[in-house]
């Protein structure tokens, strides 16, 4: 374990899909990168515009997260040398802290030899998020249905449609889970709740079957969206007319404010959607960025390397090229 190395690359993560709110969660070609080591003196190494201020004591989460592994595993590992790398956007709705929850308990667990299994992973990082949508697509991959009672979660992944790529649109202001969390009611009426099972359900039906023109009618909610539509300036507008320029479906991403276009065919529809989606962000005086994003087939990929006859090469050298 001590000439051990592991780097884990991790992608980030869609929640809701819409109406599947805690629920659905599909992970994104977007990603972060974390290595550990054992170490005499716990150290960090934070690389990247999206990890500024983040804390570089044993207060950190993932320093935190692994500790917890470590625990579950009956090892004691106190010290550890940290890396990351991320190209995931803090607090705007991608999944940046579940990818790095799900990160530290996948590189922790490789770095002792792996005995937790997925379940267990999958388990811990639902009670640390408080929801498994994100969680389960960063750690599984592809797209996940999942349901938590706040012991046990459960899920089935679905392989996503190889013709589906999304349009995220990323506004240049953060917003905490909390806060959008906040803004929710604490009940909601029969009507509301039977309308969103039935979106839900059929959303689900449809990524499981292929149905893509069923998205438009699937991709609708009540439980969250226009309660946080005040959050985002733009954001009805958006869910209102994302279809009319070419959107299979349009949604809030997680707890947003990142919007979340999913659509078939995008050279066709590439200009006119993003440009809608910028133009109406603009209007409210919102700046924002647009990234083509597929959905990633793949949970985290793990590399285990002997260092003991070699230095250490820097984490961003090491993962140049796939960034
Ligand atoms: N399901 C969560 C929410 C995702 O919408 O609040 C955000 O982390």
């Amino acid at each position: 374990m001590n000439n051990r190395r592991v780097i884990v690359k991790i992608p980030a993560s869609t929640a809701n899909l819409g109406p599947g709110f805690d629920t659905l969660g599909m992970a994104l070609s977007l990603y972060a990168w974390i290595e550990l080591r054992v170490s005499e003196q716990t150290e960090f190494h934070f690389y990247g515009d999206q990890m500024k201020g983040l804390p570089k004591d044993k207060s950190n989460l993932i320093y935190k997260v692994a500790q917890l592994v470590f625990k579950e595993a009956g090892v004691s590992v106190p010290e550890l040398s940290i890396s990351m790398h991320s190209d995931i956007p803090l607090t705007r709705g991608l999944g940046s802290s579940a990818s790095a929850i799900v990160g530290a308990l996948v590189a922790a667990n490789a770095l002792i030899g792996g005995p937790l299994s997925d379940d267990k992973l999958f388990q811990i990082a639902t009670a640390l998020e408080g929801h498994p949508d994100n969680v389960g697509a960063s750690l599984f991959g592809g797209i996940v249905v999942s349901a938590w009672d706040g012991e046990r979660a459960e899920y089935i992944r679905i392989e996503p449609d190889r013709r589906l790529k999304t349009l995220v649109a990323i506004p240049a202001f953060q917003l905490s889970t909390e806060k959008a969390r906040h803004a929710l009611p604490t009940q909601i009426s029969m009507a509301d709740a039977v309308f969103n099972v039935g979106r839900s359900s059929l959303l689900v039906a449809a990524l499981a079957s292929g149905d893509l023109g069923m998205i438009r009618h699937a991709m609708k909610d009540r439980l969250h969206q226009p309660y946080r539509a005040a959050l985002i300036p733009g954001m009805a507008t958006i869910l209102e007319r994302a279809v009319e320029f070419g959107a299979l479906g349009v949604a809030l991403s997680g707890a947003g404010p990142t919007l979340i276009a999913f659509a078939q065919d995008k050279a066709e529809v590439e200009q006119s959607l993003e440009q809608f989606l910028l133009d109406t962000l603009k209007q409210e005086g919102i700046e924002a960025k647009t990234l083509w994003l597929s959905p990633c087939v793949h949970g985290p990929q793990i590399t285990v390397e002997d260092i003991s006859n070699q230095p250490a090469i820097p984490l961003p050298d090491r993962i140049k090229g796939a960034m």
